[in-house]
């Protein structure tokens, strides 16, 4: 596979700065050069280095080992497993969850289990990768409708019932776009799958823990929404992913879901720390709707900066810049002002459209958003 020479990636290893409550947990690791503000990582709600996720997966660590060594149905559940799926299953009032060892791998399993070859699938065109490599392999018709666009959506619904009155349809979107930071409006769009017949799988990764009632995402109390995924990588602070919907397709997903049956369990510490961070977040459910207010002081403020309002409501600040170059250059500035933040370009997003991802965290330290638009002002190149 080549990469145009402009276009290649490379890793950037990188110490977070750390507050004093963290330090007491994590001894920081002096070698990797100096600590940085993190305004990229998706560690929304900052429970990654939480204490009592670190008890959780240690005390886990020391009873079940590191790793499950066996798949879900032949040795590897722990009741761990069990004690995440059914307290995850009743926090969103769904009749069944299962967990996955990555959030790519959840999804493939949701697309195979909603839709075959007879499917048409309609998804924004902005969705993740992996659900795309999920309709791919499922052998569905694949149609894109514009983002976060009902209209658009119910047209191409017409036009398949149209030209196939009899195929099954499946109606694919995310609650927090992850580039964009923007959100679809998830009971409309739920009316609109009723009214055409269609499935709804809704991506959640991003607006679990932040979005909704307590946190509990966009697709909280909606029925209509099939099926849910969500992932343990992002608010939650720890890996791993599930997904929840009723209690039929839910035995349908265990009986016959490859990439739930033939896979090694989700590692005992990491589902430990996913359910300590269900606990913190049953008893905070304002966390999420203070940190939506905060990103949205955040905008004001980059807009009397001169920037143009970074899209959506949630923790997401997409800052668009649009020339790829100009875009790294900032990164760079940022970073040597202390700040990591990461310069989203083309292919992951539209041609003339890069952008600096910025993410807002639940502990960043007040005086964060001066340091930003500070450094912002100071490495902006003309043009
Ligand atoms: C919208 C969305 N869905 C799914 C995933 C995959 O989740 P995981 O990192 O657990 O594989 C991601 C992560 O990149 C994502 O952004």
């Amino acid at each position: 596979m080549s990469t145009h020479p402009a276009r290649r990636r490379q890793l950037r290893t990188w110490s977070p700065a750390m507050k004093q409550e963290h330090l007491q947990a994590v001894t920081a690791d002096s070698a990797m050069g100096p600590e940085l503000l993190d305004l990229a990582s998706n560690d929304y709600l900052s429970l990654c280095r939480h204490p009592s996720l670190i008890a959780a997966a240690e005390a886990q660590l020391r009873c079940s080992g590191v790793g499950a060594a066996g798949s879900r149905l032949v040795s590897g559940s722990r009741p761990v497993h069990d004690r995440l799926e059914s307290e995850l299953a009743q926090w969103l009032g769904r009749e069944r969850v299962l967990l996955f060892p990555s959030g790519f791998q959840a999804n493939l399993a949701a697309v195979k289990a909603l839709a075959n070859r007879h499917t048409t699938v309609a998804v924004d065109r902005l969705i993740h990768h992996s659900l795309l490599v999920g309709v791919q392999a499922s052998g569905a018709r694949l149609r894109r409708f514009a983002h976060n666009d009902l209209e658009s959506l119910e047209r191409l619904l017409l036009h398949s019932r149209r030209e196939r009155p009899e195929t099954p349809l499946l109606v694919i979107t995310e609650s927090l776009f992850s580039m964009e930071g923007t959100s679809p409006q998830v009971h409309r769009l739920a009316t609109l799958c009723e009214r055409h017949g269609a499935s709804l799988l809704l991506d959640e990764a991003h607006a679990l823990g932040v979005l909704g009632e307590g946190g509990r995402g966009l697709g909280f109390g909606e029925s209509r929404v099939t099926m849910l995924s969500g992932t343990f990588g992002k608010a939650f602070g720890s890996g791993g992913a599930f997904l929840a919907c009723d209690g039929e397709l839910g035995e349908h997903l265990l009986q016959n879901s490859g990439a739930f049956r033939y896979t090694t369990a989700l590692a005992p510490p990491l589902a430990a720390g996913a359910l300590a961070a269900l606990e913190l977040m049953r008893n905070n459910p304002d966390w999420g709707r203070t940190l939506v207010k905060r990103s949205n002081i955040w905008r004001e403020r980059l807009v009397e900066a001169g920037w143009v309002r970074p899209t959506g409501e949630g923790p997401i600040l997409p800052l668009l810049v649009g020339e790829d170059q100009r875009c790294l250059n900032l990164q760079h500035h940022l970073e040597k002002s202390g700040l990591i933040t990461a310069a989203i370009r083309p292919p992951t997003v539209p041609e003339g459209s890069a952008r600096l991802r910025l993410v807002l965290h639940r502990l960043l330290p007040d005086e964060t958003l001066e340091t930003l638009v500070r450094a912002l002002s100071d490495g902006r190149v003309p043009g």
